[in-house]
């Protein structure tokens, strides 16, 4: 079925299973990530009101959805944290994002809702500092690692020393790819589907090299972003590893035709 979800890793107590068919319409093809270890549960980048339904009943598989432990957000996008409201009435998670957001998605919790709780939206939320923290979840921990920039300013990406995957969010992303339930193949087929993406929503060449850097000193096996295909296997990584560490993008590219001010009407 369609929205059944891949499983990314399972070795019984662990668990990583991604959506990648709930978006439905015109909303960008999005993934969804499903952590459980043993009764503790934690979601990655579960999306906006489209996604709500059907991650909540996907998640109660496992657990009643009042007792999840955590709702990671890479960034502040609609495609990531819009449903906030819903997962901090209906869950008592802990949303878990960058610390320059923090003060920022409470305006996505009308009056309403905040009223029915019993503290406030703010005392909800884990806010992660520049460095990034290492967050204890069941009988391991989440690494939230830096990744600024790429594309959000204070934007974290997720790393699970159990099954070994990097959620690595926007960075990687991949549009009209072909089939997402499916790893990357041939790597070289699959760049025109990542380089428009990265070119312009990526803040430059120089975040990306320091990122890549990073992630060669980790135990990578998996790269997962959260639009289109993920890259699985050592030499998958690599491949990314050094292409992005190479590619030109966002301020890079610019230049003062980037900065005039309109003639044209829409
Ligand atoms: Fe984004
Ligand atoms: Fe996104």
């Amino acid at each position: 079925m369609a929205n059944e979800p891949i499983v990314l890793f399972d070795n019984g107590h662990h668990k990583c299973l991604m959506f990648d068919s709930l978006v439905t319409g015109e909303g960008v093809q999005s993934n969804q990530f499903l952590i459980v270890d043993g009764k503790h549960e934690a979601l990655i980048d579960p999306g906006g009101d489209l996604t709500y339904t059907p991650l909540a009943m996907a998640a109660s598989k496992y657990m009643s959805i009042k007792d999840m432990d955590f709702v990671f957000a890479s960034h502040q996008d609609p495609d990531i944290i819009g449903a906030i409201d819903r997962w901090i009435v209906h869950t008592g998670a802990k949303i878990v994002t960058s610390r320059l957001w923090a003060r920022f998605l409470p305006h996505l919790v009308s009056g309403f809702v905040s009223n029915q709780l019993s503290g406030s939206v703010y005392d909800r939320i884990i806010s992660i500092p520049d460095a990034g923290a290492n967050v204890r979840f069941g009988d391991s921990y989440l690494q939230c690692l830096p990744a600024h920039f790429m594309h959000s300013v204070g934007n974290l990406q997720f790393y699970d020393p159990v099954s070994k995957i990097l959620f690595s969010g926007d960075l990687g992303a991949s549009m009209g790819g072909g089939d997402d339930h499916l790893p990357v193949q041939d790597f070289d087929r699959h760049i025109p589907h990542m380089t428009g993406f990265h070119r312009r929503y990526i803040a430059s060449n120089k975040v990306c090299r320091l990122w890549a850097n990073m992630v060669r000193e980790m135990d990578v096996e998996m790269i997962v972003p959260q639009h289109g295909k993920r890259f699985e296997g050592a030499t998958m990584v690599d491949r990314f590893l050094s292409w992005v560490s190479n590619v030109e993008c966002g301020i890079d590219l610019m230049g003062q035709d980037s900065y005039r001010a309109p003639v044209d009407y829409i």
